[in-house]
Order: structure tokens, then C-alpha cells, then sequence
């Protein structure tokens, strides 16, 4: 078992760290900000994620895991050390490599024994090798290191499962020895590991979200051309699913994909292809489909109502999905402010809280419109003239569609994740619009 340091206490630092520990690692997580040690030291997770407070405590308790801001003592004698920090998208959409400098400038100057830097962030292509180059130029003591690419496909409210049950490890080295340490280090979670060079690996992070923020934007493209022909989206995506080469995941109808990552990822990788001189034209439509479907149910609702002005809007759902308080990317940052443009009253329930989206629009009125926070489904949906779902929470699936009908003003529900069956909301007397599917 090796000596371990990660920097960066996010998701990617946070639960790479928790599991290194888990398989039996000696962790040490880094982070600059002393409030956040602070707080995992008390046993909280700075982030919402199913099990992973509990693989946290667990660790300490057992001598594994530990957390300090003091880098230098975690990197001195580190075997190896993972670069897990942000890498925030650029007003050009290129990413912002700042953090992953600083961390490797503060690596340069602490190690004392040969040490493997791992990047975990995502980083545009041949970043590994300038931050070969930027250690080297910075280090203090005469020790052998190397850097390799180790790119992380946990996605957000299933961050444990997916790494301790990961698809695939990818690991993207130089030399023989780069590849065995790290191959050694991932051994215990007996999944597979694909062995490649830094570049490919960096190239596999950004293609895999790429691909799937397609398939999203392909599956909603032909969504809103079943909608015009009379076909149904789901039908259709469960008939293309049986195809083993297509597959049943990610063929979910809606409003569009957001969060940290797809978003950014698709924008960067463009980016990239510009630099050199090239035109990544699929990507580029995928990000074009998703920014219409965003707003596409409120077009409709608008054509419908003519304006908001005056009406009672229940928003179901904030985040950009659930299982999580994150709204980065999330459509109802695009929808409540149009909505609110038009003096809508909106009533907004999320089960995380969004702590964040109540900061940004505080309970109160704004401009012609009103925002109020429910503290459930039932409450948000009384007397409502109109609802609109932008996530697909328990809390939402829960509510029957007689719910609609007895709660509502008008039952008027435009739904941006296709929760219910047309036919029994229909039953219950409430007028469904979803996406490609016919109401
Ligand atoms: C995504 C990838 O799924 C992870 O593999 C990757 O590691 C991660 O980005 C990352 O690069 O860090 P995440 O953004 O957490 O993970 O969430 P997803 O579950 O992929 O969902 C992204 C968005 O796509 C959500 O808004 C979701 O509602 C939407 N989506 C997903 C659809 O609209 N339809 C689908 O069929 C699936």
C-alpha cells in the first residue's frame, strides 16, 4: 500500500481521496482553504454525496485518511500525488490551468523522495507534459518524478459507486515505471485499467463527455422531430436501446444537460480544435441543440399563455439534477429569470434546498415578479396556473398526477424530463406537454 497526497478537496480530489483510502492507501488530503479542513476534520463532507461521509469517518477512524493545508509535510515523502482541482472555463471556453500551477510550483518545491504527480483534473490535451516541464523548472531537491494522466468518470450523486465500481481506470503514462506504480496503486479495486500515453488518456476524459453530451443533444434533436411527425421518444429510444451498439444509456428526452462538466467539456475541446486550425462540427451542434432545448418548453408555455404576468408558476426542481445541490449549468438559471422577466409569481421547490439558487434570488419580488421557496411539491403546485418540472427528483416522481389536478388553479404542467406517462396524466385531467412525445 503506498503513501498518498491529493490535491484538492472537490469531488474529484474529495472522492478519489475517500476511496484511495478505502482499497487501504495512506491518504492525505490537501486543500488551501482552512475552513473546509476544518470542517472534514469534524466529519462533515464539504459536498453532497451519497456515502461518502461515511467512507470519510470511516477512514480516519482506521489511521487512513487524514486532511491538512499543510501541503509540504503531504507531498514530502508522498509516493505519489493526485492534481484534483478545478479547471473553470475561460470567457473564450478554453480551460483555466491557474489552479493546476499552483499546486504543481507548491509539488516542486516540497518533494524529497522520487514521487509519481498524477492529473486527475480534466486538462486539455498535452498538459501533462507542461506540467512535466513546470515541476522540473521549479524543483528544489534532486529527486526523480514523473507525471501522468489518470482522467476521473464519476459523475455527480453516484461519485462513490462509480469509483469504487468504475468502468474503466485510465491511465496515461510515459515510461515503465510511471505505468506500474499506478497500475499498482489501482489494483485493489480489481476494475478493469486501460494503459495508454498522457495524451490519449487526456483526449479519452474529453471525447467520452463529448460523446455523451451528443448522444443527449442527438437523442433530443430527434425528440423534438417525433414531436412534429407523431412519434414518441421514448418508444423510439427504447426500440434503438436493444441495439447493442447503441446501448439504453443516456437516450433520456429533455430539457438539455448542464452541470460542471458537459458544458464546459464540449466548449474546451472545441477550443482545442480551433488552436489547431480545425472545426469540431458535431460538437459544435451538439452545444447549439442543447442551448434551444433549454428554453424550449418555456417557448411553448409562452405561445400557450401569451405572458406570465400575474400567474402563479410552480418550478419543481432547480438543480441541474438530482441527487445533487449543484445548479452549474442548470436550466432553471435560463428559465426563472425569463420567467420572472414576465412578472411571473413563482413558487420554486427543491429537495437539496439550493442554498445557492435562494442566494442569487432571495424570497421576494424581482422587478415585476415574485419568487417564493416551498418546502414541498404540494405546497409549490397549489392554486398554480401553470407547473414547470426541470428535474427529474424522488419528490416529483412521487407526486401522482391526481395531485395536479386536485392542487392546481389550471393543471397546466409543462415537464422538461418526461417523468410521466401522456396517457394518465391525460386520465387525470391535467394538459401535459413533455419532450417528443405527443400531448
Ligand atoms: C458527467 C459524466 O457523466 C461523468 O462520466 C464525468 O466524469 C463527469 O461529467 C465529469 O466530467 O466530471 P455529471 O455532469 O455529474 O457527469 O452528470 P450526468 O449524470 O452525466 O448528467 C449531466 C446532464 O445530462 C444532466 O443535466 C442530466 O439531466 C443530463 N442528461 C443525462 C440528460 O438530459 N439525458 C440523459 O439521458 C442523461
Amino acid at each position: 500500500m503506498y503513501k498518498l497526497a491529493i490535491a484538492g478537496t472537490g469531488y474529484v480530489g474529495l472522492v478519489a481521496g475517500a476511496t484511495f483510502a478505502e482499497v487501504g492507501h495512506h491518504v492525505t488530503c490537501v486543500d488551501v482553504d482552512e475552513d473546509k479542513v476544518e470542517m472534514m476534520r469534524a466529519g462533515i463532507s464539504p459536498i453532497y454525496e451519497e456515502g461518502l461521509e461515511s467512507l470519510m469517518q470511516r477512514n480516519v477512524e482506521l489511521g487512513r485518511l487524514s486532511y491538512s493545508t499543510d501541503f509540504k509535510a503531504a507531498y514530502q515523502d508522498a509516493d505519489a500525488i493526485f492534481i484534483g482541482v478545478g479547471t473553470p472555463e475561460r470567457a473564450d471556453g478554453s480551460a483555466d490551468l491557474t489552479h493546476i500551477a499552483s499546486v504543481a510550483r507548491q509539488i516542486a518545491e516540497s518533494i524529497e523522495k522520487d514521487c509519481l504527480v498524477i492529473v486527475k483534473s480534466t486538462v486539455p490535451v498535452g498538459t501533462n507534459d507542461k506540467v512535466e516541464q513546470f515541476i522540473r523548472d521549479f524543483l528544489v531537491n534532486d529527486v526523480h518524478f514523473e507525471v501522468a494522466s489518470n482522467p476521473e468518470f464519476l459523475a455527480q450523486g453516484s461519485a462513490v459507486h462509480d469509483t469504487m465500481y468504475a468502468d474503466r481506470f485510465i491511465i496515461g503514462t510515459e515510461s515503465e515505471w510511471a505505468r506500474n506504480l499506478l497500475t499498482d496503486i489501482y489494483t485493489s479495486f480489481h476494475r478493469p485499467i486501460v494503459n495508454v500515453s498522457r495524451r490519449s488518456a487526456e483526449m479519452i476524459k474529453y471525447a467520452s463527455n463529448d460523446f455523451l453530451a451528443l448522444k443527449i443533444s442527438y437523442i433530443n434533436d430527434i425528440a423534438n422531430l417525433c414531436e412534429l411527425v407523431g412519434a414518441d421518444i421514448q418508444d423510439v429510444a427504447e426500440g434503438m436501446s436493444y441495439d447493442a451498439r447503441i446501448g439504453d444509456k443516456f437516450l433520456n428526452a429533455g430539457i438539455g444537460y448542464g452541470g460542471s462538466c458537459f458544458p464546459k467539456d464540449t466548449k474546451a475541446l472545441m477550443s482545442l480544435a480551433r488552436e489547431n486550425g480545425y472545426e469540431l462540427r458535431t460538437v459544435q451542434s451538439a452545444v447549439e441543440v442543447n442551448e434551444q432545448q433549454k428554453t424550449k418548453l418555456f417557448k411553448e408555455a409562452n405561445k400557450r399563455l401569451i405572458t406570465f404576468n400575474g400567474l402563479k408558476v410552480a418550478v419543481l426542481g432547480l438543480t441541474f439534477k438530482p441527487g445533487t445541490d449543484d445548479l452549474r449549468e442548470a436550466a432553471s438559471l435560463v428559465n426563472v429569470p425569463l420567467l420572472l422577466e414576465q412578472g411571473a409569481d413563482i413558487y420554486a421547490f427543491d429537495p437539496s434546498g439550493a442554498v445557492r439558487f435562494s442566494t442569487m434570488y432571495p424570497e421576494g419580488r424581482f422587478g415585476i415578479g415574485a419568487i417564493t421557496y416551498a418546502s414541498n411539491v404540494e405546497q409549490a403546485l397549489l392554486d398554480a396556473h401553470v407547473c414547470f418540472i426541470f428535474t427529474e427528483w424522488d419528490e416529483v416522481k412521487l407526486t401522482t398526477p391526481e395531485r395536479y389536478a386536485e392542487l392546481m388553479r389550471t393543471p397546466l404542467v409543462y415537464d422538461g424530463r418526461n417523468i410521466y406517462s401522456v396517457l394518465e396524466m391525460e386520465k387525470a385531467g391535467v394538459e401535459y406537454h413533455s419532450v417528443g412525445r405527443f400531448s
